[in-house]
């Protein structure tokens, strides 16, 4: 019985995990066939901005041949009033089988979900959830060093507000990896530390064990400003620059999940670092979403 939602990564075992990551693989060496998900309707339901995902899960559904419809934000009648579960039943009414959504209320999905009589896939709520962002790096680090498990995987920043840093630790977690969180007490409680998963405050401690670092944006738009660290003083403490490269292993790797901010947690020395991942992040997230796509409609392809 396939999945019927992907709202977070602790909706999929070991093995279905695994095997997105094996059918993402596939795929981006040989292009799925176009009638994966014929007469498959999709709509792409963003309300908060985006760029590379909604770009990437449109571009997903049409290399699955999906039918696609996207909502623009504030066009739907979410904003007139009606409820989510409203919403829900009239788009299924419609035939709607996926609906892809990005909210800023963290849970936004899950109600989504509660009265969909179809698939919903989280593209990012609130400081919740981005499991697609998840898998998509995992797919990195795999496409880089052949594996996940054992890795040391360092994340660095706004762990509090990041819905990134929270799907990665689940599935890094799933995988195997050994996952280190890296920032600010304001920014990464100590109450972030969960079994395998280590808190360090000195970046500079842990850069020389790192197989590969995933950078974090600070979320300005979901702090309050009282607990926001002073740019220069985050910048000193955290920000990945030419002296900190030096200290990474030769085979380290960069990561990023966009959208960056230039000189503050990263200079434009890390752009030309040789292990500087951000454009191979976003290529996999193509494949990534077919993976999840065909997954949900058409559950464990045999062929795999
Ligand atoms: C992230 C997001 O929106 O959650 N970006 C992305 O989807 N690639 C990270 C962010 O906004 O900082």
């Amino acid at each position: 019985m396939p999945a019927r939602n992907l709202l977070d990564l602790d909706d999929l075992s070991g093995s279905e995990l695994t095997y997105l990551l094996d059918r993402a693989r596939t795929f981006h060496t040989t292009p799925p066939r176009r009638d994966l998900l014929r007469d498959v309707c999709v709509v792409n339901l963003f309300f908060e901005a985006s760029t590379r995902t909604f770009v990437s899960f449109a571009i997903a559904e049409q290399r699955v041949g999906a039918d696609i419809v996207a909502l623009p934000p504030g066009s739907s009648s979410l904003g007139k009033g009606e409820t989510i579960a409203d919403t829900a039943i009239t788009l299924a009414a419609m035939g709607v089988q996926i609906i892809v959504t990005r909210h800023p209320e963290s849970g936004f999905p899950y109600r989504l979900a509660e009265s969909f009589d179809g698939h919903v896939i989280n593209a990012g709520d609130g400081r919740h959830a981005h499991p697609t962002q998840a898998l998509l790096d995992m797919l990195t680090l795999q496409a880089e060093f052949g594996r996940v498990e054992g890795l040391h995987v360092v994340l660095v920043g706004d762990i509090l507000h990041s819905r990134v840093a929270r799907s990665n630790v689940l599935g890094l977690r799933a995988l195997g990896a050994q996952v280190t969180l890296v920032g600010p007490p304001t920014l990464l409680p100590e109450a972030m530390a969960l079994e395998g998963v280590r808190i360090e405050r000195d970046l500079d401690a842990v850069l020389p064990t790192a197989d590969a670092v995933m950078l974090l944006r600070i979320q300005q738009e979901r702090i309050a400003s009282a607990v926001l660290p002073s740019l220069d003083d985050y910048a000193r403490n955290y920000r990945l620059d030419a002296r900190r490269l030096t200290a990474l292993a030769p085979q380290a790797i960069v990561m990023h999940p966009g959208p960056y901010n230039r000189g503050v947690e990263l200079t434009e020395d890390v752009f030309a670092f040789r292990g500087w991942r951000y454009a191979q992040q976003v290529s996999h997230g193509v494949y990534i979403r077919m993976a999840v796509l065909d997954f949900l409609i058409n559950g464990v392809s045999v062929r795999a």
